[in-house]
């Protein structure tokens, strides 16, 4: 065959390929029309009419699984789970990806029990490389799936994966689509960024974002940096600028966020922002949960130029109401650079913002008067230390601190890295958002803290300083921060955790190692001079009892009492564990000390944790050693404070930092009242009229000298100590007699009970007695 031949005959095949090809398309546009969203999909048969076909199923690790269309869904019977997510996989291979383009993948699912599943794309060869990534957990029968994500890498034969092994059972899927979003739309040019006047509200439309305008300080704005990242935040002109110093690993290694915005389900939400950048650069835009798995409810990836634009992004909230959402703007692995934000606003229709709750009223499993009133019977602060996110995100942490507690510390945000990220730079929301709860509430407030060596900014901890700069750095920060509060907070943590373990000297924090063994000394004297009506306090741990330590703290503060340095008080943390309880005897000998000194002791930190798994006698042990560590309080003329760090076994640092240790504070992870909690209010109860049981063989006998004829009196039985005095527990009511009665219904020798008794209506206050037990004599065969 000639070389003319070959050529021809070739031409002819391209030809008829060609012809063939064409009207295969036709015939099969002709036979299946698809409709438009299906147009752009990238997976072939997503919507499972007829078969499984393009679908592969990959097992490992033992697992076993078969697919099958079931109501023309997809659906996965997993009969042998595996181990990981990925030792059951299905997905379809050559999707092809191309890069700078965004993509929305959407499906609906549905599986026969709860599970969690990923949702992949990545590199069909080894070595796998993740092209997006989405884990979820699966609950409800029809869950509907819409995420976004660009991608950053050309690849004609990505794979499209879920991973859904690692438990039995059956999964089904349908109307899978991996499509492109067409490119945003050109931003709209706005002349320059120059801030304006407050804006007038535009229509009805409120703003959730606090503080978008940036005109002095970086309030209610965080920069999180990780996975390689280095960035800083600068507020200049009343705009805020993004310094990328190390790009990260991926767009989310550097995340500019708000925290804790009211999502409402059903309504639409606009975010807008002016941003311009030093080179083009793309920005990820999102709005979603605050807490892991992440789940996105509105996002969009962004263009910024070099020219100043405003940039606006709708959504409608296709979630569930959600009071505690980010909006973050992920700025990392798009090169280094800087980007300047200003006008940042997430708004939404009045109607749409939810009424505020009212946090004033009871918690429903508690009756009675809480810890708050009891303690302004005895001349004692309650408080417990807050956390942030339940602070924002759970109404009954803030209606239970609210009716419990009548001072509160904050358990981060007043620390030195939250308030000064940097030199110039003051973050006061999280704290003010405590202040005005504390005032809401008519609760004090405990400042902690002010010089520590933990919790410091990096510019602090690495900084380079000479003695008279560190001091500067010292004095600015106590001024400004105690400048802000004068005159509102009570009590400030001066200086924490000072004395070192081992040394039992100075620890070496940048404090000491830049200004010298005066730090202390100069931070208390400032810290008098920022605001002269709060109280001084130097604050450790492992400091109530007598030791080592106990006894260079003792000395310090002596040392400084003796030269005339401004200290008020000493503050034990108290984060006790229930197998090393501390000797009350040395506790009272340590506080006369320093009673004797003038100082009064704060009890800070107060929580009490316990190895796992915890039995009810251990919760019954840990409310003795509560009752008698705030029993010491209570007898020492110079302690009129007990905070607790934290009050919820729900939201507690023990479990994070003593593995294998928790429920350490007087209330359930349900906010029950533990029996922690009921030996407080029985400690405090336990005045100078205390409740008395005489029993005998069969019976006990009661008397109150508290009580008066003309009370009503409820009487409490429980077989179990501590316990609530609620209406299951009343044994007996009576009125208007003496406050003594017999119970003769402990018949059985042997019975042990535990009686509290409560007057109701008086001439004077309602009151609750102390808690007393008492056991029935057994009768010794033949006596
Ligand atoms: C702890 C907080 O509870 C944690 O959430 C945080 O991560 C680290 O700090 N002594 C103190 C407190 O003075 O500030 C510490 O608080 C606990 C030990």
């Amino acid at each position: 065959m000639s070389t003319k031949q070959t050529t021809t005959t070739f031409k002819l095949f391209i030809f008829i390929t060609a012809s063939l090809l064409c009207l295969g398309l036709l015939l099969f546009n002709w036979t299946a029309p698809i409709s438009n969203a299906a147009r752009s999909n990238l997976l072939t048969n997503g919507t499972f009419d007829s078969d499984t076909s393009s679908w592969w199923l990959v097992t490992g690790n033992g697992a076993a699984a078969s697919m099958s269309i079931i109501n023309q869904e997809l659906c996965v019977d997993i009969t042998s789970a595996g181990v990981n997510t990925w030792d059951v996989i299905i997905g379809q291979s050559n999707v092809p990806l191309v890069a700078s383009q965004l993509y929305t993948v959407d499906f609906t699912a549905s599986t026969d029990m709860p599970r969690w599943f990923i949702t992949k794309g990545g590199l069909a060869v080894s070595p796998y490389t993740g092209y997006f990534h989405a884990q979820e957990y699966l609950q409800s029968s029809d869950y509907q799936h819409s995420h976004q994500f660009f991608a950053d890498t050309t690849d004609a034969s990505s794979k499209f994966e879920f991973h859904i092994g690692g438990q039995t059972g059956q999964t089904c899927f349908d109307n899978v689509s991996l499509s492109a979003i067409a490119p945003t739309a050109a931003p709209t040019a706005v002349p320059t960024l120059t801030p304006t006047a407050v804006p007038a509200p535009v229509g009805t439309q409120v703003d959730l974002v606090k503080n978008g305008r940036f005109d002095d300080s970086l309030t209610h704005w965080r920069n999180s940096v990780g996975g390689n990242g280095d960035a800083s935040v600068s507020i200049a002109a009343e705009e805020l600028t993004y310094t990328i110093a190390a790009e990260g690993d991926n767009t989310w290694s550097l995340i500019l966020l708000q925290k804790y915005l009211p999502l409402t389900q059903g309504f639409s939400y606009t975010v807008s922002f002016d941003a311009r950048a030093n080179a083009d650069r793309w920005v990820n835009l999102k709005v979603g949960q605050a807490t892991s798995p992440y789940a996105s409810y509105g996002s969009n990836t962004i263009l910024v130029t070099t020219s100043a634009q405003t940039f606006t992004h709708t959504f409608t909230m296709n979630h569930a109401s959600d009071n505690c959402v980010n909006l973050e703007f992920h700025l990392g692995a798009r090169g280094t650079g800087s980007i300047t934000f200003d006008n940042i606003k997430l708004e939404t229709d009045t109607a749409a913002v939810p009424p505020p709750s009212s946090y004033v009223g009871q918690t429903a499993a508690l009756t009675g008067y809480p810890l708050r009133w009891h303690g302004q019977q005895t001349n004692v602060d309650v408080g417990a230390a807050v956390s942030t996110a339940p602070f924002h995100c759970d109404d009954t942490y803030r209606q239970t601190l609210a009716r419990e507690y009548d001072i509160i510390t904050a358990e981060g945000v007043m620390k030195f890295g939250p308030l000064h990220p940097a030199a110039d730079l003051y973050d006061f929301g999280e704290a003010d958002n405590m202040m005005e709860f504390a005032e809401q509430h008519n609760m004090d407030v405990h400042g902690h803290v002010l010089v520590w060596h933990s919790s410091l900014p990096d510019w602090v901890e690495n900084g380079s300083f000479t003695r008279q700069e560190m001091i500067d750095v010292l004095y600015d920060h106590i001024d400004t921060v105690l400048g802000r509060y004068a005159g509102k907070i009570k009590v400030w943590d001066v200086v924490n955790e000072a004395i070192d373990d081992t040394t039992y000297g100075l620890r070496s924090t940048p404090w000491l190692n830049n200004i010298g063994t005066d730090y202390i000394d100069l931070a208390f004297q400032r810290a008098r001079q920022a605001d002269p009506s709060t109280l001084l306090v130097y604050n450790d741990y492992g400091i109530s009892g007598l030791g080592a330590k106990s006894n260079a703290v003792y000395n310090l503060v002596a040392d400084m009492v003796g030269r005339g340095i401004p200290i008020d008080g000493v503050g034990f943390q108290m984060h006790l564990w229930l197998l090393s309880p501390p000797d009350p005897a040395d506790m009272a000998a340590n506080m006369a000390r320093y009673d004797a000194l003038g100082i009064d002791v704060y009890i800070t930190e107060l929580d009490i944790s316990i190895e796992m798994p915890v039995t009810y006698s251990d919760l019954v042990n840990q409310a003795t050693l509560y009752k008698l560590v705030l029993q010491t309080c209570l007898e020492a003329p110079n302690c009129h404070h007990v905070t607790t760090w934290g009050f919820t076994d729900a939201h507690s640092w023990i479990p994070g930092f003593f593995p294998g240790r928790d429920e350490g504070l007087p209330f359930d992870t349900s906010y029950g009242a533990k029996p922690a909690y009921h030996a407080l209010i029985e400690t405090f109860n336990q005045g100078s009229a205390p409740l008395t049981a005489v029993p005998d063989t069969t019976d006990i006998v009661l008397n109150w000298p508290g009580g008066t004829a003309s009370c009503t009196y409820q009487l409490y039985r429980t077989t179990q100590p501590h316990q609530a005095p609620v209406a299951g527990n009343l044994h007996h009511t009576w009125t208007s007699g003496p406050a003594t009665f017999r119970d003769s219904n402990a018949a059985t020798a042997g019975s042990i009970y535990f009686y509290k008794l409560q007057t109701t209506v008086c001439p004077q206050a309602p009151a609750l007695s102390n808690e007393i037990g008492a056991v029935t004599f057994a009768v010794v065969p033949g006596s």
